[in-house]
């Protein structure tokens, strides 16, 4: 698919935080109350893809459409000071050459897709703004004279956690001292390369009720609770230098114990908060018990932690594991929670690399290869689908500018799909 003359498309992935961000001190900026770090995850399982092109010709005002569906850019959001500020930079480049094409005078039609249904649990926030963004830099013509640090300011300003999702690997968001947001960007701590045997078992856990956005959350906790005055002031700032410490030993017993440690912070300054916030339900907190007897009796038998889990603005559990770890820790997950949809890219199952497995299926025994202390009543076997479906994926890299055959965009500047209820 050729697409349209001036158009550019890009995929981003999506990051799962160890150090949570949960507070701004400037909500406009999007400037954040204390420093946060994550992982980001492999795109070739989870990726958000953004085509922009800019033309004359488009009727007078920029248009975007969301997996087939068209979103307003509302005048005072978030999209269009996103837009804004990248067309700024464009339009810089041009003043400085006058053979350049105008694009930053010409209407832009965007299109983005995640490669993940949102029914799957997973905020697609942070990887849409960093593909936003990607993308215009490249439609812009921007890079590689303006790096991904200096995009990621951008990309803050769309969505916080937006900002990691500019790089690949381990990736820390130093949220800044300053007013305007010039100190507060991303910096990657460590490439994927770096550390590539980590892996994430991602557990979609069912929830029928919508829980508390997390935009709206973090600044009832900022404005309510007195336990985030502590986190900002003495939790993060420790955490902060000891997880890129463990980062960079490779060392996952340090890894896994700072990464639960701060999640359970920033849930227990959820609960702090005056209402309190639930963002976790019974199905997670089992998934913690869980996690937590297979630490402790793997420590008893000498060896160090098997798998960390931690927990965003919601109920599903990310867990991280070395890769040699995962086919214990999927086979346990399994057990105690039958009847998940897997897909299994890795193929720890045997049945082929990207095997489906979905809905009524047999039940799983117990692995072998427990520690033998392991007490395998410490939470009960769960009903059916209480977590609905399982991803396993892996630290991955950053943005990626693709090709032609992936443009989003018809010719004519329309998107290629529609959904479905739109298209009548
Ligand atoms: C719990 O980045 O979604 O996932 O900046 O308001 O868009 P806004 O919030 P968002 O918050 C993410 C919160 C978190 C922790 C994290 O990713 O660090």
């Amino acid at each position: 698919m050729a697409g349209p003359k001036y158009s550019a498309t890009c995929s981003a992935p999506v990051n799962i935080a160890v150090i949570k961000y949960w507070g701004k001190r400037d909500t406009k900026l999007i400037l954040p109350t204390n420093d946060s770090l994550s992982v980001t995850l492999d795109q070739d399982h989870l990726r958000s893809v953004t085509t922009a092109s800019a033309d004359e010709s488009y009727g007078g005002k920029d248009r975007l459409w969301l997996n087939g569906v068209e979103e307003e850019i509302a005048e005072q959001g978030r999209l269009r000071t996103c837009i804004d500020e990248m067309r700024k930079m464009r339009s810089d480049k041009e003043a400085g050459d006058d053979k350049l094409p105008k694009l930053s005078s010409w209407p832009l039609h965007i299109c983005s897709e995640n490669n993940f249904p949102t029914a799957a649990g997973l905020a697609s926030s942070a990887s849409g703004f960093a593909a936003l963004i990607y993308t215009l830099a490249t439609l812009f013509g921007l890079l590689p004279a303006v790096d991904n640090s200096q995009l990621s300011r951008i990309a803050r300003q769309g969505s916080g956690s937006a900002c990691r999702s500019l790089f690949g690997g381990f990736v820390a968001w130093q949220g800044g001292e300053k007013a305007d947001g010039s100190d507060s960007l991303a910096v990657q701590v460590a490439s994927r390369e770096h550390w590539p045997d980590l892996h994430a078992l991602i557990c979609v856990v069912s929830d029928a009720k919508k829980g508390t956005p997390s935009t709206a959350g973090m600044q009832r906790t900022v404005a309510t609770s007195p336990l985030l005055q502590h986190r900002i002031k003495d939790v993060v700032p420790a955490r902060m230098k000891s997880i890129s410490d463990a980062i960079q030993r490779r060392d996952f017993d340090s890894f896994a114990a700072i990464t639960m440690a701060d999640s359970n912070n920033f849930h227990a300054t959820c609960l702090d908060t005056t209402p309190p916030i639930f963002y976790m339900n019974d199905v997670s907190r089992a998934i913690v018990q869980l996690v937590e007897e297979l630490n402790r009796a793997s420590e008893e038998a000498g060896k160090g932690k098997v798998a960390a889990y931690t927990y965003d603005a919601g109920p599903n559990a990310v867990l991280y594991a070395p890769k040699e770890n995962v086919q214990l820790v999927l086979q346990l997950v399994r057990h105690y929670f039958p009847n998940a949809d897997f897909d299994d890219t890795f193929n720890l199952l045997g049945a082929g690399s990207g095997a489906s497995h979905r809905g009524q299926q047999a039940a799983v025994p117990l692995p072998s290869g427990l520690p033998s202390t392991f007490n395998s009543s410490v939470i009960p076997v769960h009903e059916a689908g209480a977590v609905r479906r399982l991803i396993h994926t892996q630290v991955g890299d950053g943005p990626r500018k693709l090709n032609d055959a992936e443009c989003l965009l018809k010719e004519d500047g329309e998107p290629l799909r529609l959904a479905r209820a739109k298209r009548a």
